[in-house]
C-alpha cells in the first residue's frame, strides 16, 4: 500500500525459502484455529522441559544447582545410584525446591528434559570420568546441543573432546570455575572456552549464577576456542598454590616468635591493606580455629596433598619456556610434604649456629608483597605466552577481572592488575611495579636470611627472589653455558661482538690442557 517502497512476492518468497526455523521453542502451525493454537500451547507448558542440566551431585555440582535454582531456571539434576554415591540425588531433591528441579539416574530420561538444544554441564572429577560421561550421554544428544565441562580438566583434554564432539555438531566447552562450594552457592567466576556458539546461548544463564565484580559485571567471559578456559583456570589454581605456599612460609617463620591469636591479628591488620586477599583471610582464621581447647591445625598432618593443576601449570610453563620458578617450587613443596616419613627419620635438631630468627614485621610484609608481585606476574606470563602461541588473544586485563570476584584469589592485587594490565600487558615495563619491586627486594633478602639462619626453607620466597634477580642482571653467566655447550657438542653460541642472530663455534680441543 506503500507508494514509494514495496517488495515483489517474489523477493518476499526468497526471504521464507532461506528462513532457518530455530530448533528450540515450539512452533506451530498458524492455519489451526485459535482454540487449538491455545490447546497445542497449554500442552506444551504442561509437560515443559527444564532449561538447564547438571550431571554430578557432589559438592560443587549440587552448589552450582541450588545457585540456579536461586535464579529461578528450570533444572533437571542427574547422578548415578551406585556405591558412594547412593543417596546424592536424593539428598540434594530432599534440599531443593521441588517445583523447579526434576531429579533423575536414567540418562536418557534426564536428557529428554531437556528443552532442545540441551545445555548440559558436568560436575564430575576430570580425567576418566568424563569420557566416561560423554560416553554415556552420546546416544541421546543431538546436533547443537551443548555440553560443558565445569571441572578442572586438562586443557589438552578438552581440546580433544571439543574437536571429537564438533564433528557431532555437538557444542562442547570447558569452563573453568573457581570459588569452592561457597562461590559456587553464591556466585562463581567462570573461565569459559571452546563453541562460541555455544557460549552465546548459555552466557545468560552463567552470567546469573556468576559473582559479580566492583561494577556489577559478570564474572564470566568467553576467553577463547577449545581449552582456552581450562588452560586459564589451570594457571589460576597455579597462582593459587603459590600464594597459598607464601602463607606457609610466613607461618613457618612467625610462629617462631609470634603466638597463633598474634599472626591471625597480623595477617588480619594486613588485610585492611592493600595486601587484602580470600586467601590471607581465611589464613587467619584458621589459626584461631580450636577443638578441645587445642588449636586444630596442630592436630592437621603436614602432608600436603593436590590434584593436580599445580602441576600442570608448571609443566605447561616448561613446555612453553616461560620461567614460573614460584609455581614449581610450590608444587615440589607439597610433594616434598608427603615424604613424611623420610622427613621425620631426616629431621635434625637446629645446628648450635641456628638461632631463633629476629622478625621485623615491616620486613616480613614487604617480602610477601613482593613476592605476591612475582607469583602474579609469572603466571599472567605463562598466560601471555599460551594465548601467543595458540592465537587465543586474551586479554590479560580481562581475566584479572574475572578474578577479582567469585575465585579463590581473589585480591586488592589482582583488582588493581585489571587496571594495570589495561596499559601494560607486561609487568615489567610497567615503572610504578618496577619501582615498587626494587624498594622491596632488600626485604625478601632480609626475611630469607634470618629464615636460613634458623634451618627454615623458604622454597617460594626463594624462588622469587631468585628469579627477580636473574631478571634484573643484564649480563648473566649464560655465556659459560654457551661455551660449554660449544665444547661438547659444537652447538653453537652467539658473539657479543657480531650480529647476535648468528652463530659460531669453536675447536676448544687446542685449548685442552
Ligand atoms: C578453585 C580451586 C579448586 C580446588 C582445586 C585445587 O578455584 O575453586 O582451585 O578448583 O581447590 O581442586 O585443588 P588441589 O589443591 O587439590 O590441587
Amino acid at each position: 500500500e506503500r507508494s514509494d517502497h514495496y517488495m515483489e512476492p517474489k523477493m518476499l518468497r526468497s526471504q521464507f525459502d532461506t528462513l532457518e526455523i530455530p530448533a528450540y521453542g515450539l512452533h506451530l502451525n498458524i492455519s489451526c484455529t485459535p482454540e487449538k493454537l491455545v490447546s497445542i500451547i497449554t500442552k506444551y507448558h504442561m509437560m515443559q522441559k527444564s532449561e538447564f542440566g547438571i550431571i554430578g551431585m557432589g559438592v560443587m555440582g549440587r552448589s552450582l544447582a541450588l545457585n540456579v535454582l536461586d535464579k529461578n531456571i528450570p533444572l533437571s539434576v542427574y547422578n548415578r545410584v551406585d556405591g558412594n554415591e547412593a543417596y546424592l540425588l536424593s539428598e540434594f531433591l530432599g534440599k531443593a525446591d521441588a517445583k523447579q528441579v526434576s531429579g533423575f539416574t536414567s540418562m536418557e530420561k534426564f536428557v529428554d528434559s531437556l528443552a532442545i538444544p540441551r545445555k548440559i554441564l558436568l560436575m564430575i572429577p576430570a580425567g576418566a570420568a568424563v569420557d566416561a560421561v560423554l560416553t554415556a550421554l552420546d546416544p541421546y544428544l543431538s546436533e547443537n546441543d551443548i555440553v560443558i565441562d565445569g571441572g578442572n580438566s586438562h586443557y589438552c583434554d578438552t581440546k580433544r573432546r571439543h574437536d571429537a564432539l564438533a564433528k557431532k555438531n555437538i557444542r562442547f566447552l570447558g569452563v573453568g570455575i573457581s570459588g569452592g562450594e561457597q562461590g559456587a552457592l553464591h556466585g562463581p567466576s567462570m573461565m569459559a572456552g571452546g563453541a562460541r556458539e555455544g557460549y552465546d546461548q548459555i552466557k545468560r544463564i552463567l552470567e546469573a549464577i556468576s559473582a559479580k565484580d566492583a561494577h556489577g559485571t559478570p564474572c564470566v567471559t568467553y576467553l577463547g576456542p577449545d581449552g582456552c578456559g581450562h588452560f586459564v583456570k589451570m594457571i589460576h589454581n597455579g597462582i593459587e598454590y603459590a600464594e597459598m605456599q607464601l602463607l606457609a612460609e610466613l607461618f613457618s617463620i612467625l610462629k617462631q616468635r609470634l603466638s597463633y591469636p598474634k599472626i591471625s591479628k597480623l595477617f588480619r591488620e594486613w588485610n585492611a591493606t592493600e595486601l587484602s586477599s580470600f586467601l590471607l583471610e581465611i589464613t587467619a582464621t584458621i589459626l584461631t580455629v580450636k577443638e578441645d581447647n587445642h588449636y586444630l591445625l596442630d592436630r592437621i598432618l603436614d602432608t600436603a596433598s593436590s590434584k593436580g593443576t599445580g602441576a600442570w601449570s608448571a609443566e605447561a610453563a616448561l613446555e612453553l619456556g616461560v620461567p614460573a620458578s614460584m609455581i614449581s617450587a610450590s608444587v615440589e613443596a607439597r610433594f616434598l610434604s608427603m615424604l613424611k616419613e623420610k622427613r621425620v627419620n631426616a629431621s635434625q635438631k637446629p645446628d648450635s649456629a641456628a638461632v631463633t630468627p629476629e622478625i621485623d614485621l615491616d620486613v616480613v610484609k614487604n617480602a610477601y608483597a613482593f613476592a605476591r608481585l612475582i607469583n602474579h606476574y609469572q603466571g599472567f606470563e605463562i598466560i601471555r605466552s599460551a594465548s601467543g602461541e595458540n592465537d587465543w588473544h586474551v586479554s590479560l586485563s580481562e581475566i584479572a577481572r574475572l578474578w577479582t570476584n567469585g575465585c579463590i584469589i581473589r585480591s586488592a592485587l589482582v583488582s588493581s592488575l585489571a587496571d594495570r594490565f589495561k596499559k601494560n600487558e607486561d609487568l615489567m615495563n610497567d615503572e610504578t611495579i618496577v619501582r615498587q619491586m626494587v624498594r622491596l627486594e632488600g626485604s625478601v633478602r632480609k626475611l630469607i636470611n634470618a629464615a636460613f639462619n634458623s634451618r627454615i626453607a623458604l622454597p617460594a620466597f626463594s624462588s622469587a627472589l631468585n628469579y627477580w634477580y636473574a631478571l634484573t642482571t643484564g649480563n648473566s653467566s649464560a655465556n659459560l653455558i654457551q661455551a660449554q655447550r660449544d665444547y661438547f657438542g659444537a652447538h653453537g653460541y652467539g658473539r657479543t661482538d657480531s650480529d647476535p642472530g648468528l652463530s659460531f663455534t669453536t675447536d676448544w680441543s687446542p685449548h685442552h690442557g
